[in-house]
């Protein structure tokens, strides 16, 4: 008999429309939930008014809903423990416990982590007294990076051209503590040069299953100017990753990480999305997220032709070895459209129009993120508003349908890159 579960998602992004679009078409789905959730949620699940972070209501929540597995979008309920809170309480859940998803809530324990195990990253030396990290900035070759040990909402990153700015960045971290207590330990590493790409494996402790090569656009703006982003737009598979590439990365960074978890007996179990620069010493590890990648996943679920619930329970039950996940050889695009001001400070409430008229083109399906519903009208909530994806049977081809269907959408201030992809 078919066990039919019924499933929550939680986060509010367009990962999490995507995941839930993608669980949407397992067979043994009976009922998706979502916290918070965004109008495009609210088309595949019932929405909760509970925020990701509240670990105590989302436990509360399965348990009124009965809820036979929870998948967990962002990074910040992972660092505060909800996997450890949901199985104190006997419920199952996707993601890792507090103590691996460390790897990505603190860049200082990743470093030792990769170092231990001979994964290739910057070279790097880690400072939590600022007079030790200021003295290290006078005397280093630049530019240099210096980075927020914790999780800052992807700002913690400075790259430092000179001495001056790399003093600024650790006094801005270390001592004005604008990333709260995240900025209180920074790490600053060597520069690395070379083309980005993002990698994601659902991993079980001992094995994994390798996603393809997926590449962000982090850059606000076209020629990757302006300031960063959580992501404007993803391509997958990107240029950068050929199989024998692939191969590297299995060998260089995915077999030394389980390796690894077992010597450290570090329970991971989850989605791990290293980014990598592929520079020309070969793929270097910048650093580790424990979740699924925000656009990347919404170009990833479009090729992904497996079940994605199939997967992930063999994620949690330690069956990883045993599933080969099936992709669809088109190319996937995903262009990001954002209110204007984004990623500084955006007017929310501002009415979109044209989503259906986008979504027409069976290649195209318009993911949420920043949205809400008022008045039965589909408005704008956030920085990142939709996730406009397109298949096509080149680059080139998902490209332009994925901008064609950008183009029929409107709301004041949209903003997009014209360069995704390109
Ligand atoms: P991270 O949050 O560590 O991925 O850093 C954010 C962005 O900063 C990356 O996507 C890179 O573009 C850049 N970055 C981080 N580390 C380095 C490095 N060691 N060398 C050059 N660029 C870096
Ligand atoms: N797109 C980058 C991230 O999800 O961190």
């Amino acid at each position: 008999m078919l066990l039919r579960m019924k499933i929550l998602v939680i986060g509010s992004g367009g990962r999490e429309h995507a995941l839930l679009w993608k669980l949407s078409q397992s067979r043994r789905v009976k009922a998706l939930h979502c916290a918070p959730g965004n109008a495009g949620t609210a088309e595949l699940a019932t929405n909760h008014p509970v925020a990701a972070t509240d670990l105590p209501g989302l436990v509360a929540l399965a348990k009124a809903e009965q809820i036979d597995l929870t998948v967990v979008g962002p990074d910040d309920p992972l660092a505060a423990g909800i996997v450890d809170c949901f199985h104190k309480e006997g419920l199952r859940v996707f993601g890792p416990v507090a103590a691996a998803a460390r790897l990505e809530a603190s860049k200082s324990f990743a470093k030792e982590f990769m170092v231990r195990h001979g994964i290739p990253t910057a070279g790097s030396s880690t400072f939590s007294d600022p007079e030790a990290a200021l003295a290290h900035c006078a005397k280093a070759m630049y530019p240099l990076v210096v980075k927020a040990d914790g999780l800052a909402l992807g700002k913690g990153v400075v790259i430092a051209q000179t001495r001056e700015e790399a003093e600024t960045a650790v006094r801005q971290s270390m001592i004005e503590k604008v990333f709260g207590d995240a900025g209180n330990t920074v790490v600053i590493e060597e520069f690395l040069t070379g083309p980005e790409c993002s990698i994601h494996a659902l991993v079980d402790g001992t094995g994994y299953a390798l996603f393809p090569d997926a590449k962000d656009h982090k850059r606000a703006l076209d020629g990757d100017l302006g300031l960063n982003t959580g992501g404007m737009g993803t391509i997958s598979p990107s240029r950068e990753v050929d199989g024998a590439m692939q191969e590297r990365i299995r060998r260089e960074v995915m077999e030394p990480f389980v390796r690894g978890l077992a010597a450290d007996g570090l329970p991971f179990s989850g989605m791990l999305f290293p980014g990598l620069m592929m520079t020309p010493n070969g793929p270097k590890v910048l650093e580790f997220n424990c979740r699924f990648g925000d656009p990347e996943t919404q170009s990833l679920m479009r090729r992904l032709q497996s079940d994605l619930l199939d997967l992930i329970e063999a994620t949690i039950e330690g069956k990883l070895s045993s599933v080969t996940p099936e992709w669809d050889d088109r190319a996937a695009v995903c262009i990001v459209l954002a209110s204007g001001g984004y990623p500084g400070p955006i007017e929310k409430g501002k009415v979109i129009t044209g989503i259906e008229a986008a979504d027409s083109d069976p290649d195209v399906v318009v993911f949420h993120a920043g949205t809400a519903l008022k008045d039965g009208m589909v408005v704008t909530n956030g920085g990142r508003v939709l996730g406009v994806t397109a298949l096509g049977a080149t680059l080139e081809e998902a490209r332009t349908k994925a901008y064609a269907a950008a183009d029929k959408i409107t709301f004041e201030g949209k903003q997009l890159r014209r360069d995704i992809g390109g």
